[in-house]
């Protein structure tokens, strides 16, 4: 008998369990520990099944004489929750409907927009994907006409609004924009350097549903090697504020580079341990090709308050390859131009502006916004055939085109980081029988 499999699978014995993970199509089983000694010599043998071997192999390994009809039972159970395959072409078709499958849940409505209403900032990040954008002299639309494109965008359906910028907080009609929108059906986020928050706190805490205020290290020198030192006391003292208000509604976001790895995770602990305020790390993205040295080396960070799921699910991280990017997601700019995502902001990605009467229809016909929504990890010729495909999702596309060029690319030089992470994820998997 001859089966067939994903020979990309992966063994998983956690806490004496064992699991099997097939890549193509994402099934995974729970076994005892005969069960995988068979499944190893059926894969050992490359699929090419000898019952009496088998039953020899139990024998002289257990001292246990299996029937052939337990053993024909159970590769028959293998078949149908589909880990093995009677036949190639069988496997074959049940890829191809994954890879349906996983399109398909990259698919759906406009649902967020990145608002960059400003691209002046009062700090200048060493590190800023925006730092071509920044403090140009751009026009920017009074509040009045931001009011009526965020209704606009509201009307077709955006029920997540993200102030960033640039500084979000440079533009002193913050808190009249967000009203204009907000509604229980609406969540408001807004990604602020701090620097300015603390003289509106208390205008814009009830009606601001998360703020991510960005910081790097409680050590200034350290902070200001990535950042920037202005007003540094106040980002402190709005923390404290925060501490005692309403500490749900910050999330501290630590960009991860060569200057702070050595102390983020401090950092971290301390904010959590003296203020209560949970933190998440961003890896550096470079913004082209020579940056790429500023990356550290990988290693597991660890997060006192990480706001990661403890115990997710393989469901949920397939939804990692469903970024939304021009489908679900669009960013604006302060003059309208809509683009695919906040770090995909430059002229080649324009995909129309929110001033045309048919910018909708724009969107959701632009060959960049087919071509991204079209896209899978097992498209991109050095991820098709890799394990953890599913798991990874070939990283950001900002970061194939910043670095290499092409939103098609694969991303070499965070390949080892990616793998290490969907090893980490699947470590921290909760894994049930499916
Ligand atoms: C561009 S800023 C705009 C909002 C606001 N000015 C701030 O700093 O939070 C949005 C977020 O992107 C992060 N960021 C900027 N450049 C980055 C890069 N090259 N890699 C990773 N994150 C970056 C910032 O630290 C910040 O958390
Ligand atoms: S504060 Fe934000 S927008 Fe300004 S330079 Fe830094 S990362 Fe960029
Ligand atoms: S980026 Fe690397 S780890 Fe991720 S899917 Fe591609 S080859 Fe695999």
């Amino acid at each position: 008998m001859k089966v067939y499999y994903d020979d990309k699978y992966i063994e998983i014995n956690k806490n004496n369990k064992y699991f099997i993970y097939s890549p193509l199509n994402d099934k995974y089983i729970e076994i005892n520990e005969k069960s995988k000694n068979l499944i190893d010599y059926i894969y050992n043998s490359n699929g090419n099944i000898s019952i009496n071997e088998i039953r020899n192999y139990f024998i002289s390994k257990y001292n246990l004489d299996v029937c052939n009809d337990e053993i024909n039972k159970f590769i028959n159970k293998l078949i149908e929750v589909k880990i093995l395959f009677a036949s190639n072409n069988d496997m074959q078709i049940e890829k191809l409907n994954h890879i349906g499958y996983l399109k398909k849940l990259k698919q759906g409505n406009l649902k967020v927009a990145y608002i960059h209403a400003t691209l002046r900032c009062n700090f200048n990040c060493s590190y800023c994907y925006n730092r071509t954008l920044i403090n140009k002299d751009y026009k920017e639309f009074s509040t009045s006409e931001w009011i009526k494109i965020l209704k606009k965008l509201k009307k077709q359906g955006v029920v997540k609004f993200i102030f960033t910028g640039g500084e979000p907080l440079i533009r002193k009609d913050l808190k009249e924009l967000i009203l204009s929108v907000k509604d229980k059906n609406t969540y408001i986020e807004v990604l602020t350097n701090g620097s300015l928050l603390k003289d509106q706190f208390y205008d814009l805490i009830d009606i601001v549903d998360k703020f991510t205020v960005s910081l790097d290290s409680f050590d200034i020198n350290i902070n200001s090697k990535n950042r920037s030192d202005v007003n540094y006391y106040d980002i402190i003292s709005t923390l404290k504020l925060f501490s005692e208000y309403n500490k749900d509604k910050i999330l501290v976001r630590s960009v991860v580079n060569k200057n702070n790895i050595d102390d983020v995770e401090h950092f971290s602990k301390q904010l959590y341990e003296e203020y209560g305020i949970e933190s998440t790390h961003g890896w550096f993205i470079p913004n082209n090709y020579s940056e790429i040295p500023l990356v550290p080396k990988y290693r597991k960070l660890e997060n006192p308050s990480s706001i990661r799921p403890k115990n997710v699910n393989f469901i949920s991280i397939l939804n990692k390859l469903a970024c939304g990017a021009a489908t679900s997601i669009i960013a604006l700019d302060p003059a309208g131009n809509i683009y695919p995502c906040q770090n995909l902001m430059t002229k080649e990605l324009k995909i129309s502006n929110i001033l045309n009467e048919n910018w909708y229809e724009e969107l959701i016909n632009s060959d960049i916004t087919k071509l991204l929504s079209n896209l899978s990890v097992d498209d991109i010729e050095k991820c098709k055939d890799c394990s953890y495909r599913h798991i990874c999702g070939g990283g950001c596309r900002a970061i194939a085109y910043k670095v290499y060029g092409s939103l098609t690319d694969h991303i070499s030089y965070f390949c080892d980081f990616l793998q290490a992470d969907a090893k980490d994820a699947i470590e921290k998997t909760k894994i049930s029988c499916g």
